[in-house]
């Protein structure tokens, strides 16, 4: 103590342990009460096996996290900073590259910040190639079911947006793509297909998509922020593949996922992929507007700095054991789907449930009691006028939480 001390602002009077108790009263190491019922965003509550930390304790004993690392730059350039973990950030897109079907050593990504940050920098890199391709800004389609992330973003880039009608599916209509890309003919297209939209898990197919937009200039950006996470390890994988049909063709320009949805990662991540072709003509583009002096390369992301801890840790959901866990939690999850919508169905048709297709771990149906939306974080729309909410089936949903919730909504039919 000194004469100065009492003028240090104090935050809190006990002790650390108290003072970390009376911040985070709910939450627990191992976990809680509360993220067990946690039923209406798609975040997986469930922790990574014990693993997991043994591989992050690694890296810790190596540095990584312990002091400034940062991944700034293009991975696949040297790197101005030698503390950095480009090598893992390369390796994991390869490994999730092969996994959506991108030709081997023909892809560029990195790990971006969440899956908003890879959808920005997609629509940037679809924005910047359409206008260096025709001289002209492109027009933004994509559907009202698309993530609000995007008309943020389309904001952003300055680019006016043409909103798609949607099939009973949730998915985009391509004949009305057709009629909109009709109305303004002289400007690119550039598309932002979602696989899984946000509320009721609809998939844009992309190969109708593709037929609308052949031969004009166009670029089609893919959010499949939830789905991509866990769609490879199901029969709809073809969704998110990035080469298909017989011929075995490009079937979308670049695809963004999630980290913290289907994988659970801790924290906020997103995957970015493109082909190197793609990603070539847009940095040629880039260096224009980007003066590769001080890092000593045109970077190709958004981003000055970036995470080195999260590629590196993040790696090992790519690992080949990681993978097979993440299958099984697919199983699971896909069929407590299904038990879930068959159960409403069957004792609450009154509620009016509804899964858009058998790919989605979505279920939503009329909003239920207040105090049931509260309990079950439940999120909430309106559709076409009546008051909607959804179930997000994720992997830390168990179907002991299915029938806790059923019981309260039949309580809550007869309050
Ligand atoms: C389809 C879709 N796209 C994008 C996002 C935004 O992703 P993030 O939270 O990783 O930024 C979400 C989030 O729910 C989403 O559902």
């Amino acid at each position: 103590m000194n004469r100065f001390s009492e003028c240090r602002p104090r935050l809190f009077g006990g002790s650390r342990d108290e003072e970390v108790e009376s911040r985070f009263p709910l939450a627990h190491a191992d976990g809680n009460a509360q993220k067990r019922l946690l039923l209406g965003y798609p975040i997986n509550f469930n922790s990574p096996p014990e693993a997991f930390f043994r591989w992050r304790e690694q890296l810790q004993n190596k540095g990584i996290g312990r002091f400034a690392w940062n991944n700034g730059g293009n991975p696949y350039q040297p790197a101005p900073v030698s503390y950095n973990s480009h090598a893992y950030e390369r390796e994991l897109i390869e490994r999730f590259g092969k996994i959506y079907r991108f030709p081997a050593g023909q892809l560029w990504g990195f790990l971006s910040n969440s899956g908003t940050d890879s959808n920005m920098q997609g629509m940037y890199m679809g924005r910047t190639l359409l206008k260096g391709r025709t001289g002209r800004l492109p027009k933004c389609y994509f559907t009202r079911e698309a993530h609000y992330s995007i008309q943020i973003l389309t904001d952003q880039l300055g680019l006016e947006s043409v909103f798609v009608d949607t099939l009973p599916d949730a998915g985009l209509d391509p004949q009305d793509l057709a009629r909109k890309m009709a109305a303004n003919r002289n400007d690119p297209v550039l598309v932002v297909a979602t696989v899984g939209t946000t509320f009721k898990g609809g998939i844009d197919r992309i190969e109708k998509i593709q037929e609308v937009v052949q031969g004009q200039p166009a670029y089609v950006h893919v959010d499949a922020a939830l789905f991509g996470g866990y769609l490879p390890h199901t029969l709809f994988a073809p969704a998110v593949h990035y080469t298909g049909g017989e011929a075995c063709r490009p079937r979308y320009d670049s695809l963004a996922v999630s980290c913290h949805k289907f994988f659970g990662f801790h924290s906020p991540a997103g995957l970015f992929i493109s082909s190197k072709a793609t990603f070539d003509e847009f940095n040629r583009l880039f260096s224009r507007v980007h003066s590769p002096e001080y890092i000593g390369h045109v970077p190709g992301t958004i981003a000055c700095s970036r995470d080195a801890v999260k590629p590196a840790e993040f790696y090992y959901y790519s690992s080949p054991e990681d993978l097979a866990r993440q299958a099984g939690e697919v199983k699971v999850m896909l069929g407590n789907t299904q038990y879930l919508l068959k159960a409403l169905q069957t004792h609450f048709p009154q509620l009016l449930p509804r899964r858009v297709n058998e790919a989605s771990n979505i279920v939503f149906f009329k909003q239920p009691a207040p105090w049931i939306v509260n309990k079950y974080s439940l999120a909430t729309m309106k559709l076409a006028g009546v008051d909607f909410a959804h179930v997000v089936v994720m992997p830390h949903v168990t179907q002991s939480v299915i029938d806790e919730f059923l019981s309260d909504l039949e309580e809550g039919s007869h309050g």
